[in-house]
């Protein structure tokens, strides 16, 4: 049975998308132990951002022989993310923002739940609902930071709250970076259009911490 991964995390615009598309990149590829892996991607978002980025990609390079789209939505996505398992290593789910039941469905199916949280107060608060969702369904939750600016002074005293609250926090945090967003734009992830970057080292470095997590 395939791994399921959602990203999941109420607040709009924290990098749901972006995560989930850059992680099958680098797990389909062969940076990460020289072993590729087949990736089934389930969008349960209806802005269908993932979908649009797949599209592109296969306009641009063709079928892709790792990473497939499989349709699921509302209360059909339990079995259709049963059914990818048969033929996949990972499932990753995109969930949309305040959509509390595929949310939910999304959050039940999971090994793992990635939150991605940009390095705000107002976001770190804003991701309390969907920690207490996860603990709610008894799932593991792994929050990312995303889109750390390069110098913030309230940063160490925002991550030492986190802590002390026990957030499940990943070690491999997520800078702002413009490679992240240029690479979407060609159907691409970080880790194929641009491998030496510090984008693509911190997607890698996620990608290994959570199957860490998972084994
Ligand atoms: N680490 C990053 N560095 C720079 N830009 C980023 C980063 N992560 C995300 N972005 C940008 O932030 C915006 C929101 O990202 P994304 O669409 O992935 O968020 P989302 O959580 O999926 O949004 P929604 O809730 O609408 O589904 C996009 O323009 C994306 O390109
Ligand atoms: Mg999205």
């Amino acid at each position: 049975m395939a791994l399921v991964i959602t990203v999941a995390q109420q607040k709009g615009g924290s990098g749901k998308t972006s995560v989930a598309a850059h992680l099958a990149c680098a797990w389909a590829g062969r940076q990460l132990n020289g072993s590729a892996r087949k990736l089934v991607l389930i969008d349960l978002d209806p802005q269908e951002s993932l979908t649009t980025w797949f599209r592109l990609r296969e306009e641009k390079l063709g079928p892709d022989a790792n990473i497939a789209l499989k349709p699921a939505s509302g209360w059909r996505a339990t079995s259709e993310i049963q059914r990818a398992g048969r033929d996949a290593d990972i499932i990753i789910v995109d969930s949309p923002p305040q959509s509390e039941t595929s949310t939910r469905i999304a959050i039940r199916a999971a090994d793992i739940i990635i939150v991605p949280c940009q390095l705000s107060p107002l976001d770190v608060w804003a991701s309390r609902p969907i920690l207490e969702m996860i603990a709610r369904e008894n799932r593991s939750a792994l929050v990312v930071l995303n889109r750390v600016p390069a110098r913030a002074n309230h940063a160490e005293e925002l991550v030492s709250q986190l802590k002390r609250d026990r957030v499940p926090l990943a070690r491999a945090a997520l800078g702002n970076r413009v490679a992240f967003t240029a690479s979407l734009m060609e159907g691409l992830g970080v880790v194929e259009s641009d491998p030496h970057s510090v984008a693509a080292a911190e997607i890698r470095l996620l990608a290994s911490e959570v199957l860490r997590k998972v084994a």
